[in-house]
């Protein structure tokens, strides 16, 4: 999705402006542009379509000079990817950048058609231009100006805005979208997300929805849109170094981060496990011993590879903290008056913490009575905001669009979370909690052993069958999430067509895919579903599909009737997914490696989907 960066301070704006949108090219785009205060108080814009590099080879060819500037990536929804369409847009004095979407734009723009308005762009951003513009010759200051445009705006939206008669300083503002804003010495920053500015600075201030600031160079002035009180928001510091946002020396941030997910899970468990009592510490899950008791249901809202989290986790709190539990596709959660109320514990589980469907679906679940617990990476980000606690996964900065890090360490938040409740419902006996903490505290070792041991095989299974045209990821019980994630990395990353389904409902249809050609990757570790898998299996393998199989170190069956066996160490049940999942992943990088495609921003997709 759309990203944007701003600078107002005394160096250079342009090339701050620059490297913050690199860092925000995982967000995906498709155009890119900055504008620039110059001399002679004018304000320059450049643009260019398709990489930031086109746009690079603009500015080194004609430079803005200036120290106050904002940049934009465009991830094109009103209207399609060109230099015209790409932000900034600029009307009269006033340029804005802008990211998420407009809902009243057609009005607006007949009103400001109607008004005399020459409107160049498809887009939604450059009637805010207008807007504003008109607010402007009205006679507002520039504050004043977006306040009182934006009180006629409806929708998504998160806007930087610089006015040519007013060249120290920038105005923001945001509605659903994301927006930090960073804080140094003689210079304020703003950016769609934290690693962007986090070379700069880790002083942030993280917007509410309905806040604007004016940001100079002696700081940030935060106001409420509606009302224009002050609204004092707290500074906070961010712990992620800015080398921990860098590629480390892998070829890709993908291959990084599934590398990095061992410290992600150590990190995460840190100072949460309670090996002496068998117990989870739970201060932050933000539920008191009674919540724990006198929940009656659990509903788990997520989307993508979140929501295969989610599954998993449906498994664990069935399993240990015996809750009903339901798992919702959060854009199929709201429109359909879902049933939620006072008694539920809804969990919002996403790693950016700001998908709209999902910051949708909890707020309505909220505006229902439910309690809402966010499990979200990025800390200040709008569904914790939302929510009435956040229990945060500590995965670092991911920047490769297919979420891995994040997928395991969400599922590790998910079974501290079950064994917290059941310890507390009396569900989870002392011996099976101990069971389970000392799982979790061995399991990034564990986790390293599969990356670095089965790399290589992965590897050379990812070379042979580069070129399948469909492949089938097989699961049960807990597997079966696993193979559903398995399929989506591979269909996001390589583009070739794949298909997780539950191993028992392969009978019932996707069999009829399975001939020589297609490579089936069975999960079947020892677990209380291998008999039943196992016979699968054989049902897949009776049709010559090219079977490979995820399975416990051992397990002679698999090594004599799979062709290949990717093995991992035999592990308490509820942790093998922590295994399961890694070679699904790598499989998935060599194969769009091999491939040659952007594996980091593959095409169409956005990190942080703010869009409905
Ligand atoms: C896939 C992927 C997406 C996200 C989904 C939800 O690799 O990353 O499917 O999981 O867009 O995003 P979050 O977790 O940020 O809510």
């Amino acid at each position: 999705m759309c990203g944007i960066v701003g600078h107002v301070g005394s160096e250079q704006a342009a090339p701050v402006l620059i490297d913050g949108l690199r860092r925000l090219e995982y967000r995906g785009y498709d155009s890119a542009g900055v504008a620039v205060h110059v001399e002679g108080g004018d304000v320059k814009v450049v643009r260019a379509v398709g990489k930031l590099r086109n746009l690079e080879a603009q500015l080194g060819a004609a430079p803005l000079v200036g120290t106050v500037g904002i940049g934009h990536t465009r991830w094109a929804t009103h209207g399609r990817p060109s230099e015209v369409n790409a932000h900034p847009h600029v009307a009269g004095p006033i340029v804005v950048v802008h990211n998420g979407i407009i809902e009243n734009h057609l009005a607006l723009r007949a009103r400001l058609e109607e008004r005399g308005a020459k409107i160049a762009s498809d887009t939604d951003t450059e009637l805010v231009a207008h807007l504003v513009a008109f607010k402007v010759q009205e006679g507002l200051d520039l504050e004043g100006a977006v306040r009182a445009a934006l009180r006629e705006l409806h929708g998504a939206y998160a806007i930087a805005v610089l006015s040519k008669s007013e060249p120290d300083r920038i105005v923001v503002a945001k509605s659903s979208s994301p927006l930090v804003i960073g804080l140094g010495e003689g210079v304020t920053y703003c950016g769609s997300d934290v690693p962007a500015l986090l070379p700069y600075t880790r002083r942030m201030i993280f917007l509410e929805d309905g806040d604007m600031a004016v940001l100079t160079r002696a700081g940030a002035s935060v106001t409420r849109i509606e009302t224009g009180e002050r609204a004092d928001r707290a500074e906070k510091i961010i712990d992620w170094s800015a080398v921990m946002a860098e590629k480390a020396g892998f070829k890709h941030f993908m291959l990084k981060e599934i590398h990095e997910q061992p410290r992600a899970i150590e990190d995460t468990l840190r100072g949460r496990l309670d090996r002496e009592n068998a117990d989870i510490h739970g201060h932050e899950i933000g539920l008191t011993e009674a919540d724990a008791t006198s929940v009656t249901r659990v509903v788990l809202l997520a989307c993508g590879t979140s929501h295969h989290a989610a599954m998993t986790g449906r498994y664990y709190l069935e399993q240990l903290a015996k809750i009903p539990t339901t798992v919702e596709l959060a854009s199929e959660f709201r429109g359909r008056d879902p049933i939620v109320g006072p008694g539920d514990l809804v969990i919002a589980v996403s790693q950016s913490g700001e998908t709209l469907d999902t910051l949708m679906a909890a707020r309505e679940a909220k505006d229902k009575g439910a309690k809402i617990l966010a499990i979200a990476n990025v800390i200040g980000s709008a569904i914790p905001r939302l929510a009435h606690a956040a229990f945060y996964t500590h995965a670092g900065p991911e920047i490769g669009v297919a979420s891995t890090k994040c997928f395991t360490t969400q599922l590790a938040n998910l079974l501290m979370l079950a064994i917290w409740l059941g310890r507390r419902r009396g569900t989870l006996d002392a011996a099976g909690a101990r069971e389970l903490v000392e799982g979790l505290a061995k399991i990034p070792v564990q986790m390293r052993d599969v990356v670095i041991g089965t790399r290589q095989l992965v590897g050379n299974l990812a070379k042979r069958y580069r070129d399948a045209r469909d492949v089938l990821f097989l699961g049960r019980g807990l597997s079966f999430p696993i193979a559903l994630e398995g399929a989506l990395k591979l269909k996001e990353i390589s583009y070739v067509h794949a298909e997780g389904y539950a191993a028992g409902e392969m009978k019932h249809g996707p069999i009829a895919l399975i001939d020589s050609q297609v490579p089936v990757i069975v999960l079947m570790p020892k677990d209380r579903w291998y008999e039943r898998t196992f016979s699968n299996l054989q049902e897949a393998m009776a049709r010559e599909g090219q079977m490979i199989s995820v399975a416990t170190e051992g397990d002679d069956a698999a090594h004599r009737l799979t062709q290949d066996v990717v093995e991992i160490a035999s592990v308490p049940e509820p942790l093998t997914p922590f295994l399961t999942v890694l070679p699904l992943q790598l499989y998935a990088y060599y194969v769009a490696d091999f491939k040659g495609t952007d594996v980091d921003q593959p095409r169409n997709l956005a990190k942080t989907v703010t869009v409905e």
